[in-house]
């Protein structure tokens, strides 16, 4: 790793489908619908125009209930469908040289060997440009979909993936980066001294490696994390090169940047060695007449329900019925009371940042269409991005999504606000390194 200030991006396409917003005015013009790889294709060559270090893709695989049917789900589309997306991600690559991609896969429900095998040859076929985005899962549906009546306990969840990144730690050092022979002369296709089992036993995972695979352009994936509990943090603070964060305000992202410093420390690393991807939605506009449009034009997209629904598998509430015109906080209450298996850190930071009397109805308006974060003209923009990475330490970038139609909103990001960091010095021109790896591990 080496030091830059530079800004990095990343770019979260990961629901660009759902949640109504396929159906803004603009979204998904001319392409075929989900499933048809063109518009990601585009947005590969778009993304790589604009010098991004990676596209994002999210996942989450299961169908949330609602009200305990996935009625309401697939009715409105909410979070669903969702493919795996590891095949679009490589079609992606095809089209593109130095664009990265990160995607996501379950450390609860799969296996380390399954993942490490998977992401390095994934590794392979990309040209060195996957990251790896290690998530515990925290919706029940995911759960009910691998074996489980509900998600498992938080802290049990946590120590199994201290255990899975230590095996996938283990299995990528299987395989020095000089193993690989293919003599033609001898017939001899690697060096066994450079190969070794890993023999590893623990409480979750007895894996004898090593991993059956040459070693990969990046000698490992770049490692993300994205829990924010003191136990997510403890982990990012090992394993992480990067971690995705968003806490909804300044204040509250500098002081994770500073529990992540400490976590990093504690683990034995330099702060410099855990970059963040902090996630921002941003809309490019000529002025506030057509930013307040545009919000209006997203509430107007989405339908109650679709809200509702979307906003009960956020927090996890596994069929809980979300009433519209109770308050957000009576509703938290009573959840409590229930005990369902919430994502508390989401719905913690709703309470704090909710009125007493704000219902659930008003409060999911507010949510699918937030009125703040990145929201101006591109040097207004501009303007933000250059302040809040240096009041962040200048260590890592950003994930942005776009608030409005995809491609056209990532595209006036890219044509508008990229030129005005590259004229200020604060973004790369041109890619420098060959793998996401060298690209995106400079901070
Ligand atoms: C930017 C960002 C992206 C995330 N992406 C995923 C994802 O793709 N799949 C998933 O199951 N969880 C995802 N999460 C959720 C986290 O992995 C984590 O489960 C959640 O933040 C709760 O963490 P905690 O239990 O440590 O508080 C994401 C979180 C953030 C902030």
């Amino acid at each position: 790793m080496s030091y830059s200030e530079k800004i990095h991006l990343v770019a979260d396409i990961s629901l660009i489908h759902t949640l109504a917003k396929w159906r803004y005015p603009g979204a998904w013009n001319g392409y075929g619908m989900y499933g048809d790889p063109s518009l990601y294709l585009d947005l590969a060559r778009l993304l790589e125009h604009g010098r991004f270090d990676g596209a994002f893709f999210a996942d989450v695989a299961g169908t949330p209930l609602f009200n305990g049917s996935p009625n309401d789900t697939v009715e409105w589309g909410v979070a669903w469908p969702r493919h795996d997306p590891l095949p679009t991600a490589i079609a992606m690559a095809g089209v593109t040289k130095h664009l990265g991609f990160v995607t996501t896969m379950s450390m609860t429900y799969h296996h380390p060997f399954n993942v490490s095998r998977l992401y390095s040859s994934i590794d392979h076929v990309t040209g060195g440009r996957i990251a790896y985005n290690a998530v515990v899962s925290g919706f029940p549906q995911e759960a009910q979909n691998f074996g489980y009546d509900t998600t498992p306990d938080h802290e049990w969840r946590y120590s199994r993936a201290e255990e899975f990144l230590e095996v996938v730690d283990k299995l990528f050092k299987s395989v020095d980066a000089d193993a690989m022979l293919w003599d033609h002369e001898t017939g001899r296709v690697a060096d066994p001294s450079k190969i070794r089992r890993i023999d590893h036993e623990g409480e979750f995972f007895k894996v004898m490696g090593p991993l059956p695979c040459a070693p990969c352009p990046q000698g490992r994936p770049v490692q993300i994390q994205a829990g924010a509990s003191a136990s997510g943090i403890k982990l990012a603070g090992r394993w992480a090169d990067f971690q995705f964060a968003a806490t909804g305000s300044l204040k509250g992202d500098i002081a994770l940047r500073q529990k992540l410093d400490d976590a990093a420390i504690a683990a034995g690393r330099q702060p410099r060695d855990l970059g963040v991807l902090w996630a921002k939605g941003f809309d490019v506009v000529s002025g506030p007449e057509e930013a307040e449009h545009n919000r209006q034009k997203m509430i107007a997209a989405v339908p109650e329900q679709m809200g509702i629904v979307f906003l009960s598998q956020w927090w996890g509430l596994d069929g809980y019925r979300l009433d519209p015109a109770r308050t957000v906080h009576d509703t938290i209450a009573e959840v409590k009371e229930l005990g369902v298996g919430p994502n508390w850190s989401y719905i913690d930071n709703a309470v704090a940042n909710t009125e007493p009397t704000t219902t659930i109805g008003e409060y999911v308006k507010n949510w699918v269409a937030p009125p703040g974060g990145w929201v101006g003209t591109p040097e207004q923009i501009a303007d933000m991005i250059e302040e809040e990475h240096h009041a962040l330490g200048a260590n890592g970038g950003f994930m942005i999504a776009s608030k409005t139609s995809v491609p056209g909103g990532l595209s006036r990001f890219v044509h508008e606000v990229v030129p005005i960091l590259q004229k200020r010095g604060l973004y790369k021109t041109e890619y420098e390194g060959k793998t996401m790896r060298e690209n995106l591990c400079v901070y």
